[in-house]
């Protein structure tokens, strides 16, 4: 039976039909908004949990996927990032944007039937590839907040970005769900002058000839570079610390691919090594990424000496394709280079639990899957 007992957390009730036991999600601060976060009205068998998530999708764009989404049955909805192509230096054009997104019709029915929790990525956190110099990011935070329906008193408010840490329990077993932020605290990016420039060039080259086409971002190596900030660090360690059999890493940027050129943990080697050495050094167990941003969907994973693989699965686009080939040192399947969203099934029915991570398209077809037991992503015991 899902129950939450975290100290001082308030409970997220989603009220599933045919269930007698409502699927809690439990946070340290933040309450479930009272506007948009209805009741689930899918089936829940208490020993599996469905949830979906998907990443850039422009609001000025016809957007079918959500019926095929909402045909998933999703418990639970994860909003990646670029959920709305912000794309503004100045206030009016910020909040036009927003009413905009707000006018999708097909989104905001979706909105209204699936629980559902949000990051931003660089698009709605206000323009494109921007960090933690982007001027109007106080205005940002309070419109996502807004938006996203967080309580007056939410921590994700006032603090140096809007990360945050659910839980959903249930047989027994329990779901860490932790939410980054990757934009708030980044510093600038390092970029290939010669290549920006020549971008229209790089394009048509690619699709004359086939071949994988890299962007201009390069490896910032300096030990002061961050992405995620000191605040949001500790606050990571301490939630990694936590007792959990399944931990979903939401970042709206990817986390394992290698070698694209484009933004990703690979922009910033050492916070990468920081957050592997984080995870190994506190043996933390059931982590796996699943993150946005690319315009295509596919899975990466990186090494972890003497652990296991972290997973990385990336959806994206709602309503954005890429179908130029990217390269990715660490892709481990198939690129989905069309519309898609992701889904991770999660069955605690199975002798130690499974997670299934899966790549949809906008007709309801798997076009990758995976499946994991959960003792696989676990750290030998000493
Ligand atoms: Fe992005």
């Amino acid at each position: 039976m899902p129950n939450l007992s975290q100290q001082g957390s308030l409970r997220r009730s989603l009220l599933l039909a045919g269930s007698m036991t409502p699927l809690l999600i439990h946070t340290p601060a933040s309450a479930l908004a009272q506007s948009r976060q209805p009741g689930v009205k899918t089936e829940l068998n208490a020993s599996s949990l469905r949830i979906a998530f998907g990443s850039c999708a422009q609001q000025r764009k016809p957007q079918p996927i959500w019926d095929t989404i909402a045909a998933a049955r999703p418990d639970l909805f994860l909003f990646l990032g670029d959920n709305l192509y912000v794309d503004a230096r100045d206030e009016v054009t910020f909040r036009q944007r927003y009413a905009e997104f707000q006018s999708v019709q097909s989104l905001q029915e979706f909105r209204e039937k699936t629980p559902h929790l949000a990051i931003w990525d660089d698009h709605d956190f206000g323009d494109d590839d921007v960090g933690g110099d982007y001027e109007l990011k106080a205005l940002s935070q309070q419109m996502f907040c807004d938006e996203w329906a967080e309580p007056v008193d939410s921590p994700r408010r006032t603090r140096s970005g809007v990360y945050e840490a659910y839980r959903i329990d249930s047989v027994g077993r329990s779901v860490q769900i932790l939410m980054l932020d990757l934009r708030f605290n980044r510093t600038p990016l390092r970029a290939d002058p010669a290549q920006k420039k020549g971008y229209g060039a790089m394009v048509m080259q690619a699709k004359l000839s086939g071949k994988p086409m890299t962007g201009w971002y390069l490896p910032n190596l300096d030990p002061q570079a961050t992405l995620l900030g000191e605040e949001q660090w500790a606050w990571l360690a301490e939630r990694l610390a936590e007792p959990a059999d399944l931990r979903i890493i939401g970042s709206s940027v990817q986390f394992a691919a290698d070698g694209t050129g484009w933004e990703g943990w690979a922009n910033f080697p050492l916070e990468r090594e920081r957050l592997t050495r984080l995870i190994s050094g506190q043996r933390a167990n059931g982590v796996v990424f699943i993150s946005g941003d690319m315009h295509y969907g596919e899975l990466s994973s990186w090494p972890v000496e003497g652990g296991y693989p972290l997973w990385d699965l990336t959806s994206s686009g709602l309503t954005e394709v890429w179908n130029i080939p990217t390269p990715n040192r660490q892709r481990q399947s198939v690129v989905v280079a069309e519309i898609n969203f992701g889904l991770l099934e999660i069955n605690w029915a199975d002798a130690g639990g499974s997670l299934t991570m899966s790549i949809v398209n906008k007709t309801g077809k798997t076009k990758l899957s995976k499946l994991l037991n959960i003792d696989q992503l676990q750290f030998t015991k000493v």
